[in-house]
């Protein structure tokens, strides 16, 4: 019998490993009260091992706040979040929660906030150190810190200072460093490079692509420039008022996103083409657009392309993406003439 692609695609998919499982998590802040607010509004998704997932979408969205649940910083309002198997939710033992802590680690949004300002370098990367006692020695801890700050691309001699002597790039670098000291298998990168200059921003995403690379990684990251984020992720998860309106391979949604608010984001990403902006136009997303009255939800479209919307438009999202992958077809084969 022949295979549908689809399903040759999903067997595929089904003997990765996954690291981490989201599953319909919602979380609500200020119930029943004025200001009541679901920022992660019902999402699913998984991450497999050693891979990068990319989470995107604009500011207020709840990237943070799907990072926080996680890594158990907040409790979700429902949902459950799996780890390595394991349902974070439901960890008591405090061997468990503590070993769970030290493989999933976080670096934060801001270096500038993030870092204890009255601790000195070497005492923030060894917290964890101790913590979890990795090093048995004073002798063993200051070369584990020693080889940290060098991984990461600072001096040895910078251990002794206190953060507000570093540039911002430095202390991001210093972040990545506190999470790597404890040995992690998954990060969540909560928009490492936003506060940073953009000279320095491709230093920090190489240092963290090499990292990755070196130590077999897996990367939750999370971004508001869709172009950064599909430089970096394997898959992208694109994320509109608390909800995962798009879900595919890096290339798959960066070429051919089909849902209105990916489109929009799309549209949004700068190009260094001079005949760009005679063309160019800004897709404005509108909601109430797409919103229709039957059911919506995050659905298969082809292979691990999943676009939200009711089931009568799975046929109209295949269509579309076809016909964007025929036109982008057509145009290769007119440079190539
Ligand atoms: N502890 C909290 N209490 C109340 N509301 C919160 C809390 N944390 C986040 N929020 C709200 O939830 C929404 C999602 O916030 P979140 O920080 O997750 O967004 P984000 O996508 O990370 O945004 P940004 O790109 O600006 O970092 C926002 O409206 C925010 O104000
Ligand atoms: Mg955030």
């Amino acid at each position: 019998m022949v295979e549908k692609v689809t399903d040759m695609e999903s067997a595929a998919e089904r003997t990765r490993k996954k690291i981490l499982e989201v599953r319909r998590l919602r979380k609500t802040f200020n119930a029943g009260k004025s200001n009541e607010l679901t920022a992660v509004d019902d999402i699913s998704f998984h991450v497999y091992e050693g891979e990068t997932f990319g989470l995107v979408g604009e500011s207020g969205c709840g990237k943070s706040t799907v990072g926080r649940i996680i890594l158990r910083l907040y409790a979700p309002t429902s949902g459950d979040v799996f780890f390595a198997g394991e349902n974070v939710g439901q960890i008591k033992d405090k061997a468990n929660l503590s070993s769970f802590r030290r493989r999933a680690q976080i670096i934060f949004q801001d270096p500038y906030a993030s870092l204890d300002p009255r601790m000195k370098v070497k005492d923030i990367i060894a917290e964890g150190i101790k913590l979890h006692s990795l090093a048995q020695t004073k002798a063993e801890m200051d070369s584990r810190v020693n080889e940290l700050l060098a991984l990461v691309g600072l001096n040895v001699s910078h251990a002794n200072r206190y953060p507000h002597e570093f540039s911002g790039g430095q202390r991001q670098r210093i972040g990545i460093a506190r999470a790597l000291a404890v040995r992690p298998e998954f990060i969540v990168c909560d928009e490492p490079i936003s506060a940073l200059d953009v000279s320095i921003q491709a230093q920090v995403v190489n240092l963290l692509q090499e990292l990755q690379e070196e130590r077999k990684l897996t990367y939750l990251f999370i971004a508001h420039d869709l172009s950064m984020v599909k430089r970096l992720s394997d898959r992208i998860g694109v994320m509109y008022k608390g909800k995962l309106v798009e879900v595919g391979a890096g290339d798959e949604i960066y070429y051919y996103g089909a849902h209105p608010y990916t489109e929009s984001l799309l549209s949004a990403i700068p190009s260094a083409d001079p005949d760009y902006g005679k063309t160019h136009r800004r897709v404005i997303y509108r909601p109430e657009r797409d919103i229709k009255s039957e059911a919506l939800a995050l659905r298969q479209i082809s292979g691990d392309h999943y676009v939200y919307c009711g089931e009568g438009d799975v046929g109209y999202y295949r269509e579309k993406i076809e016909l964007k992958k025929g036109a982008a077809k057509k145009t290769l084969d007119r440079e190539n003439i």
